[in-house]
C-alpha cells in the first residue's frame, strides 16, 4: 500500500476508531475461540448439518461461535454491517462492516485436527471498495493469534510472546513450499486435483492444511512461501489477506487485482510472478466450475 493510499484510508477511519475496531475484533475472536475450544460437545453429541454439498458441513459450534461474535458487535457497534458465514448478516448505517468466519476449518474441527481458526475482519469503504483495516485470525488449538491493523504491520501472538511478521524471502518456485485447498463441489475438486498435479512437480512441496485463513497466515509468518485456492469466500480471506499484506506479501487474483471468489493467490513479491505464471499455464486452474 502506498503512503498516499494509507493516508486516504486514515482520512476515512481515524486512529481512535481503529483502536476500537481492533480491540473489539480481539475480544470477539477470543470469546468465540474459548467457546469452540472448551464447549465442544462430545463427538457423538455434536450436531452436524450439511450446506452446499454433503461434504460441506456446519456444526452447532460454527453457529454458536458466530452468535457470540455478532452479539458482541451488535452490543458495542450496533450501526456496523455484518457479513457472517453462517448467516449473521445485517446491513449497517456506519461506514464499517465486519466479515466473520466463526470457524474456518470446520472439517478439521469435526475430526479434532487442531488447524482451525476464528477469522474476523473490520472493513471500511474506500472509493467504493471494501477494504480490511483490522484482521484477527485466532487459533486457540494452535495457541496462535495472527493480527494486523492497516499501516501498522502484522503480528503473531503465541506462547513465545508477540512477534512482528515478515513473509519469506524465497523467490524460486522450485524451492517454494506452497499450500492450497479444495472446495466442497465435486466437479471443482476434480479440477483442483488437476491443478495440484501440475503444480506439485514444480515446487518444493504442497500442503493442504484445511483452513484457508491459517494457510494465509502461514504465508504471512513465513512458514509457507505461497498459497493459492479457487473459490474461497470473502470470510475465508478478509482478515488473513490484510495480515499477509501487512507482513510485506501480496494477495491478488490471477490478474493482480484484489482477491476474489475466482482465485486467491498469496506470496512474497519475488515469488508471486512465477507462481501466477504457472497457474496461468493452459487451463491449469480449471474451467470455472
Ligand atoms: C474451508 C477451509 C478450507 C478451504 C475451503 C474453505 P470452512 O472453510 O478454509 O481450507 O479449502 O475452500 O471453504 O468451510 O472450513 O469455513
Ligand atoms: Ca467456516
Amino acid at each position: 500500500m502506498t503512503t498516499a493510499h494509507l493516508e486516504h484510508v486514515l482520512d476515512i477511519v481515524d486512529e481512535a476508531t481503529l483502536d476500537a475496531l481492533e480491540s473489539l475484533a480481539h475480544q470477539a475472536a477470543a470469546a468465540a475461540g474459548e467457546l469452540l475450544l472448551h464447549e465442544r460437545p462430545a463427538d457423538n453429541e455434536l450436531q452436524v448439518a450439511t450446506k452446499t454439498t454433503p461434504s460441506d458441513v456446519v456444526t452447532e459450534m460454527d453457529e454458536a461461535a458466530e452468535a457470540v461474535i455478532t452479539s458482541l458487535i451488535r452490543t458495542f457497534r450496533p450501526d456496523d454491517a455484518i457479513v457472517g458465514e453462517e448467516g449473521g448478516t445485517t446491513a449497517g448505517l456506519s461506514p464499517v462492516r465486519w466479515v466473520i468466519d466463526p470457524l474456518d476449518g470446520t472439517v478439521n474441527y469435526l475430526y479434532r485436527i487442531p488447524c482451525w481458526a476464528v477469522s474476523i475482519a473490520a472493513q471500511v469503504l474506500v472509493d467504493g471498495q471494501w477494504q480490511s483495516v483490522v484482521g484477527v485470525v485466532h487459533s486457540p488449538a494452535l495457541r496462535s493469534t495472527w493480527h494486523a491493523r492497516v499501516g501498522s504491520g502484522a503480528f503473531l501472538d503465541d506462547a513465545d510472546g508477540r512477534e512482528r511478521l515478515h513473509v519469506s524471502g524465497q523467490t524460486q518456485l522450485s524451492q517454494a513450499l506452497l499450500a492450497t485447498g479444495f472446495g466442497y463441489d465435486a466437479a471443482r475438486r476434480a479440477e483442483q486435483g488437476r491443478t495440484l498435479a501440475h503444480m506439485a512437480p514444480r515446487c518444493r512441496d504442497i500442503r493442504r492444511a484445511g483452513a484457508a485463513a491459517v494457510d494465509l497466515c502461514w504465508v504471512a509468518d513465513g512458514r509457507l512461501d505461497g498459497y493459492w485456492e479457487r473459490g474461497i469466500k470473502l470470510w475465508d480471506h478478509a482478515a488473513a489477506a490484510l495480515i499477509v499484506s501487512e507482513a510485506g506479501g501480496i494477495v491478488t487474483d490471477l490478474a493482480g487485482g484484489p482477491p476474489g471468489p475466482d482465485v486467491v493467490i498469496a506470496a512474497n513479491s519475488g515469488l508471486w510472478p512465477d507462481l501466477v505464471a504457472e497457474l496461468k499455464v493452459g487451463d491449469v486452474l480449471g474451467s470455472g466450475v
